[in-house]
């Protein structure tokens, strides 16, 4: 029996099903080798997590390296040095806005690891009720922050929570800022970010249980490459702070380099009271992170939360490796220039495209919105009472796209709250020559009838 049949009989998966799976064997920096041996320009780094490239040799080496040495032995029970060093290391770098020379410069200086996004967020949530006393939390239409089931509650995505619930109470939705779709059937250019505004009505409504936080991802990324307005981040936090409720910033997916900062919440001018962090933190090692200020984590008692395989030797050697080399190639600076170079050919050469509603994201984290087709000059078929006319989303579409690119070797992603959304998300790694395979598959698929 093939790899494929077995994973069919004996795994507990699914493959989208028009797309024909491929089976991977073996890749290095963003091309990856299938088992028949046809190469593919990786444009989704296994879901956003390959930041560093495939097999990045510093990071393989340090992992080697700590292999050789200890495997495991349970961080929370034994301290052992590359997770002390890896809480130093993002210590360091992880977002703040004091000035620098300030006596406190980096207030997220505490750490808790543990193996996977949703981990971090389930910390992220236990700790901030423990902190603030309250229990409720404020999430966005379309977010994506877990498949457990606290994760799943906060998050926005119907598609993703079928089947799952009930789930938690008190919890909220608050209409994300996707002005290409605007839920309050507003115009960017003259909303006055009233997405932004809701917030205080939501925290009041929430007055019985009380808000203990407001997840958001600074990107949206499974909901399909949302990228807030200008001036959206700071109006949220305006009114946080105002009522004394936490900010987590998730960026399991935005973080470390992906668009074009180390942490995209960089961008906003905000400092967020926590930060998840994962996918690309270990270059493909599972590990997790939640980092806060001392004061809040000072709500968690000894014992209180832990992880068996939390803050393992080896993921922390592929981090620190991992970490060192986004600093030394400076690759969020790389992921700005190769994304904005994407986004602009990607723009130039679907514009006319009446497939195309929009190309939008930040840095090498690029939606592509498709729809269906709608004649140039006529009134589009508005998807709800309220938008304004942008075009139905085509989800069939996107998923023949994805497939057509795959055909012509070259690997992306699916997202969106309708399924819509094609992702590109490479390696930050990913050289000139691949970006413009990228930019001319697209750009035939698409062209294609
Ligand atoms: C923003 C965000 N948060 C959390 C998660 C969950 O991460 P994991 O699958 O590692 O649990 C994801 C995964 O896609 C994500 O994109």
């Amino acid at each position: 029996m093939n790899t494929l049949d077995k994973f069919k009989k004996y795994m507990i998966t699914e493959f989208l099903s028009e797309v024909a799976p491929i089976v991977a064997d073996h890749a290095e920096g963003a091309t990856l080798t299938d088992a028949a041996g046809k190469t593919y320009v990786d444009a989704f780094a296994g879901i956003s997590v390959c930041n560093a490239g495939h097999n990045n040799p510093e990071v393989v080496a340090a992992a080697r390296a700590q292999l050789g040495k200890l495997v495991h032995c349970g961080t929370y029970l034994l301290p052992h040095a590359p997770a002390a060093d890896l809480a130093e290391l993002l210590a360091e770098i992880t977002p703040t806005t004091s000035q620098p020379g300030a006596a406190v410069p980096h207030r997220l200086s505490k750490s808790f690891f543990g193996n996977s996004g949703a981990e971090a967020n389930e910390a992220a949530m236990r700790l901030a009720k423990q902190f603030t006393g309250k229990h409720g939390f404020i999430a966005l239409d379309g977010a994506f922050h877990g498949r457990t089931l606290a994760t799943l509650s906060i998050s926005g995505l119907p598609s993703r929570k079928r089947g799952g619930g009930p789930y938690m109470p008190d919890v909220s939705f608050l209409p994300a800022p996707y002005c290409y779709r605007c839920a309050l059937g507003l115009k960017p250019e003259s909303c006055n970010l009233a997405c932004a505004a809701a917030l205080e009505e939501k925290i009041n409504f929430a007055k019985h249980s009380g808000v203990a936080a407001l997840f958001v991802e600074p990107v949206q990324g499974e909901g399909g490459i949302i990228v807030p307005p200008k001036g959206w981040f700071a109006a949220i936090k305006k009114i946080l702070d105002l009522h004394g409720v936490l900010l987590v910033a998730d960026e399991v997916q935005t973080g470390f380099g992906r668009t074009g900062h180390m942490f995209a919440i960089e961008a906003e001018g905000v400092e967020p009271d926590i930060i998840t962090l994962g996918k690309g933190i270990a270059d493909g090692f599972p590990l997790s992170a939640m980092v806060t200020r001392p004061d809040i984590a000072a709500a968690f008692h000894p014992g209180d939360h832990l992880s068996t395989f939390g803050g393992n030797p080896v993921c922390c050697a592929a981090a620190l490796a991992t970490i060192h080399f986004y600093q030394r190639e400076n690759l969020p600076a790389q992921a700005a220039r190769k994304g904005a170079w994407l986004i602009g050919e990607l723009r130039r050469r679907l514009e006319n495209n009446p497939r195309v509603g929009e190309v939008r994201g930040r840095g090498l984290m690029i939606g592509v919105e498709l729809v269906e087709r709608a004649v140039p000059g006529a009134p589009c078929a508005p998807p709800s009472a309220l938008n304004h006319a942008a075009p139905a989303p085509d989800a069939a579409f996107a998923k023949k796209i994805v497939k057509d690119c795959r055909e012509r070797g070259v690997l992306i992603g699916l997202g969106g709250r309708d399924g819509n959304v094609l992702r590109i998300q490479p390696p930050l790694v990913i050289n000139d020559a691949q970006l413009a395979q990228v930019a001319d598959t697209l750009a035939a698929v698409l062209t294609t009838p």
